[in-house]
């Protein structure tokens, strides 16, 4: 008999968490949405304001592309990427960050033969295996934009602004640290200037920046460990050293950022920790945030990125990132209020028949496109599904009863005014319609008043009382009626 191969799976390591989530990850709850929405509608909108398109690119990536575009000697690298070798053999990555993604697809697939620049919009989860602490993940969220094939300093400010925008459509207040670093060869020459200094003090830096003072001697000018942060201060400052291009563009950059009055501090100190940025960088610091400890935001001009990631030599590019769980949790923090999506019409219904009919009613109208639609057709009790439907704060409800169903008529209830109709059921879309076009002008809907309407009109007062009040599911229609007037 042939002998069946089985895989041998691996125990676990760690067996007390296997129903977790893995560390730094994260479930967002349903009641936790509304902000996450928010923050993608107004990223959305944003990319419409300055025509940036949509793309997505896949979450794995090889290795490669990180290690060239990235850096082999930044932290991502050499310690923060979900790195492993899959069945064909292949070195592949949870994505770290999203710029070099773009570079590839824009490389691969020809877009430098379109007009320049290709303006590229993007959202979703990026994974870095950091320590997990308030504020860091290692999986995140971001919406980022990227404009590749241009190098007009103006594009800089738009970005700048760009970000700087959406965090202000969302309510929450933060002031731009922008920087240069200049092209290569003038950063090459201000590192040597870095690496001459710090060897003076290199007794007084933390291990971490004696570790990075060989490899990436800018990364110590932006340690938060306090002996380096006042070492800092006699350092010699990059501005000193741009070349009289790089100096242009970026007093061109700062002029336009002037203009349009935006909030920002040149401050040298930022460096960011990626290694494909040349001439302006900025982050986005909230406004109570004044050492940067959890930017909700970064980028700047990456011109060589897309050579070295085999493209057309000189292509210049700029783009920003925006941390969306940073933002999210900003918006908690300052108890920004997220405007509630408030359902149209809530189809109730009481008895079997009722139920069919309500069923097939729901679908023409959910179809008919002009209202949002809700129900909870899995309820047989009335009062449930009113409870339901005045939890969900809907503008209309809709009951159909069995003496409905046999006279071919519907009750319209105004949730707000408690004031119900009796309608024709062949008249319910164009009744609809008509009453939540005065309800979004915000006209009081005073039906009573309605002259025109041959429609059975009721009062009834509040309808939660109303509901308190109604006995246990009795399939009648004297149930319904006890909603009007039991008062
Ligand atoms: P980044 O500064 O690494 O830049 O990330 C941008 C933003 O993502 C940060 O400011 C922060 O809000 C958020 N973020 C980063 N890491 C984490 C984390 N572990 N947990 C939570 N949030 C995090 C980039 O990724 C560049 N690709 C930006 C860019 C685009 N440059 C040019 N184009």
């Amino acid at each position: 008999m042939e002998k069946k191969v089985v895989k041998e799976i691996k125990k676990p390591k760690k067996t007390k968490r296997d129903l977790s989530t893995v560390t730094g990850m994260r479930d967002i709850l349903p009641q936790d949405q509304k902000y996450w929405e928010r923050v993608r509608e107004v990223a959305k909108q944003i990319s419409k304001d300055y025509d940036y398109e949509r793309i997505d690119t896949p979450i794995l990536e090889y290795s490669e592309l990180f290690v060239r575009g990235v850096g082999s000697q930044t932290d991502i690298v050499e310690k923060e990427m979900f790195s492993f070798v899959d069945q064909g053999g292949d070195s592949l990555v949870l994505r770290p960050e999203g710029t070099a993604s773009v570079v590839r697809a824009y490389i691969q697939h020809g877009l430098l033969n379109h007009t320049q620049p290709v303006k590229f919009f993007y959202e979703g989860p990026l994974f870095r295996h950091e320590k997990p602490q308030s504020g860091r993940y290692r999986q995140f969220f971001q919406f980022g934009f990227e404009a590749i094939g241009e190098d007009n300093p103006a594009l800089d400010a738009q970005l700048i602004l760009m970000g700087w925008n959406s965090l202000n459509d969302l309510g929450i207040e933060s002031v731009i640290q922008v920087n240069s670093i200049g092209c290569k060869e003038c950063r090459e020459e201000y590192k040597k200037a870095l690496v001459k200094y710090y060897k003076t003090k290199s007794k007084l830096l933390c291990e971490n920046c004696k570790n990075k003072m060989g490899r990436n001697p800018l990364r110590l000018l932006d340690c938060k460990e306090e002996g380096c942060r006042s070492l800092r201060e006699d350092s010699p400052q990059i501005l000193d050293y741009l070349d009289d291009a790089c100096k242009n563009h970026f007093m061109k950059v700062i002029g336009y950022l002037d203009e349009l009055d935006l909030p920002y501090v040149l401050n040298p100190y930022i460096v960011r920790g990626l290694d494909y940025y040349t001439r302006t960088i900025f982050e986005y610091w909230a406004i109570d945030d004044v050492e940067g400890k959890n930017a909700l935001g970064g980028g700047g001009r990456y011109d060589g990125l897309i050579k070295i990631l085999g493209g057309r030599e000189e292509t210049p590019a700029c783009g920003l990132a925006m941390g969306m769980d940073r933002i999210v949790a900003k918006m908690r923090e300052k108890n920004i209020e997220v405007p509630e999506e408030r359902i149209d019409v809530f189809v109730a219904q009481l008895g079997d028949a009722a139920k069919k009919k309500a069923m097939v009613m729901y679908e023409n109208l959910r179809k008919n496109g002009s209202f949002t639609v809700s129900q909870a057709f899995h309820k047989d009790s009335l009062k449930k599904q009113l409870e339901i439907a005045n939890k969900m704060r809907v503008k209309f409800t809709l009951i159909i009863g069995q003496k409905e169903v046999g006279d071919g008529t519907i009750m319209l209830r105004d949730m707000q005014g408690g004031v119900q109709e009796v309608i024709d059921f062949n008249k319910i879309e164009r009744e609809l319609k008509k009453r939540l076009e005065k309800y979004n002008e915000g006209a009081v809907i005073d039906l009573t008043q309605n002259e025109e309407s041959e429609n059975k009109i009721e009062m009834s007062g509040n309808i939660s009382s109303e509901i308190e009040s109604l006995e246990d599911q009795k399939e009648d229609i004297e149930e319904i009626e006890k909603l009007d007037l039991e008062k």
